[in-house]
């Protein structure tokens, strides 16, 4: 029933090295996902090229680096990365590696300064990424050392959205508000919902057994959470509800990016994503008039820019007997092998708020998520699952099963751009994800726009 049929591809479609071809066991439009897209390592180098070289990455906001000299290291893509302010205010992102033999020039996650020298032979590098001196100068013959042409490598292409800092390696992308396409419509509701949000603290960073594809898998996933995270509706933190998370509206927006809005119990305290009403004032001067609707109603929120940046607005009790507290969170997968993934999550804070909402909203945070958070325990324990227990060679030649909403119809009447679907239970936001993954991996990226094969 839901065996793959890994017959040998024919000549167009893309072959592995054993014959089977991705179209053949990929099939989104169905809602049939091969297992072995989790965990075999050729797949897992055909992303390296075709998505994580390709594409664009989240790797900061711009309140974590403030001031000229502030520098954080992130990954770009799978790449180790530096996010810098130079001194003249102008924010930089190069390669973490130093082009003498290759060594990370910054080994912290933070610091102020104008300039790195590698740990190895002493390079130094202006944060504007220039070769400032090398090691042994004076030993180097005419014509040996050309520090012009020896800095830090930048990204290809650098993009803000909203105090979002997204690169790519990829000269040739489309410019970023370009791929944002008609996402920017809803992160501007998230992220300039009151003028502007601003990350608290700095991110936490861990590691999990898992498939990065388990982990964004799960973001847009609401119907998990009854289940799933059934020991805090035992506890009284969650509603007793099977279809409490079940009332929104689900959004397939362009290239990929999925979301959804959906509103909490009926009352005042889950409007405007349970905001303080001071903030809640300034959403008309910052939307427009269907996205503050779209606002009010709303009390939980998850979306993906493809493929691997979530937010994750929610309201959740983050201790017994604490009433419900909203909160924003930033999530990013990063996979370091094909069952391995480094997790980053950072909370934002409206720049507005108020000392007294802005400790409630971070301690009902780091309670809830993060590492030691209650919902992230649960989650990551279903990830390392789902990963080891598809990685056998019985396993892989069988099927994931996406096909929930496939024949839902659209919802005609909803007022923001992308295709509405009634309902935050559905698998088609999932869907339109791996249908995104297969573009990328089979016609490349971005000539799948030039195919006229993206939307
Ligand atoms: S590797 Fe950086 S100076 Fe040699
Ligand atoms: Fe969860």
């Amino acid at each position: 029933m839901t065996a793959v049929s890994e017959r040998p591809a024919a000549s167009s479609r893309t072959a592995l090295s054993n014959g089977i071809a991705l179209e053949d066991i990929v099939k989104p439009e169905e809602g049939l996902i091969s297992r072995r897209i989790f965990s075999d390592p050729e797949i897992y180098e055909l992303e390296q090229e075709r998505i994580f070289a390709k594409g664009w990455f989240f790797v900061g906001h711009e309140s974590e680096i403030p001031e000229p000299g502030d520098l954080i290291t992130r990954s770009v893509g799978t790449d180790p990365g530096i996010l810098a302010r130079d001194d003249e205010g102008v924010v930089r992102v190069f390669l973490n590696s130093c082009r003498h033999r290759g060594m990370r020039v910054c080994r912290t996650d933070r610091e102020n300064t104008s300039f790195l020298r590698c740990p190895y032979h002493g390079w130094a590098y202006k944060n504007t990424g220039e070769l400032v001196t090398a090691a042994a100068e004076n030993h180097y013959g005419p014509g040996e050392l050309d520090k012009d042409d020896l800095g830090l490598i930048p990204v290809a292409q650098l993009g803000t959205h909203r105090g979002l800092i997204f690169a790519t390696w990829n000269p040739a992308a489309p410019p970023l508000r370009e791929y944002l396409g008609n996402m920017a419509y809803y992160l501007d509701i998230i992220f300039n919902r009151t003028g502007g949000v601003k990350v608290l603290g700095t991110p936490q960073i861990w590691d999990v057994e898992t498939s990065w594809k388990f982990a964004t898998d799960n973001f847009t996933d609401n119907f998990h959470v009854f289940s799933a995270h059934h020991s805090l509706v035992e506890l009284g933190m969650l509603p007793n509800d099977p279809d409490f998370a079940g009332h929104g509206t689900m959004v397939v927006a362009e290239e990929g990016h999925v979301l959804h809005l959906t509103p909490g119990a009926p009352n005042d305290d889950y409007a405007s994503m349970g905001l303080p009403h001071a903030l809640r004032e300034k959403f008309p001067e910052h939307l427009d008039a269907d996205q503050v609707l779209m606002a009010a109603n709303t009390a939980y929120s998850a979306g993906t820019v493809w493929p691997n940046f979530h937010w994750l607005q929610l309201m959740s009790s983050g201790t017994l007997g604490q009433k419900d507290a909203p909160f924003l969170n930033l999530r990013m997968e990063v996979p370091i092998s094909p069952t391995r993934t480094r997790m980053w999550s950072w909370l934002l804070i409206d720049s507005d708020a108020d000392p007294e909402y802005t400790k409630t909203s971070y301690e009902t945070y780091v309670r809830t998520f993060g590492p030691g958070g209650i919902y992230d325990q649960d989650d990551m324990e279903n990830w390392e699952d789902c990963t080891r227990a598809s990685l056998g060679p019985a396993a892989r030649q069988h099927t994931l099963h996406h096909k929930m909403g496939l024949g839902r119809p659209v919802d005609e009447s909803w007022p923001g751009p992308g295709t509405a679907y009634r309902g935050s239970y559905g698998e088609m936001t999932q869907r339109s994800w791996y249908a995104a993954w297969l573009r990328s991996m089979t016609t490349g990226w971005p000539d799948r726009r030039s195919a006229g094969a993206a939307r």
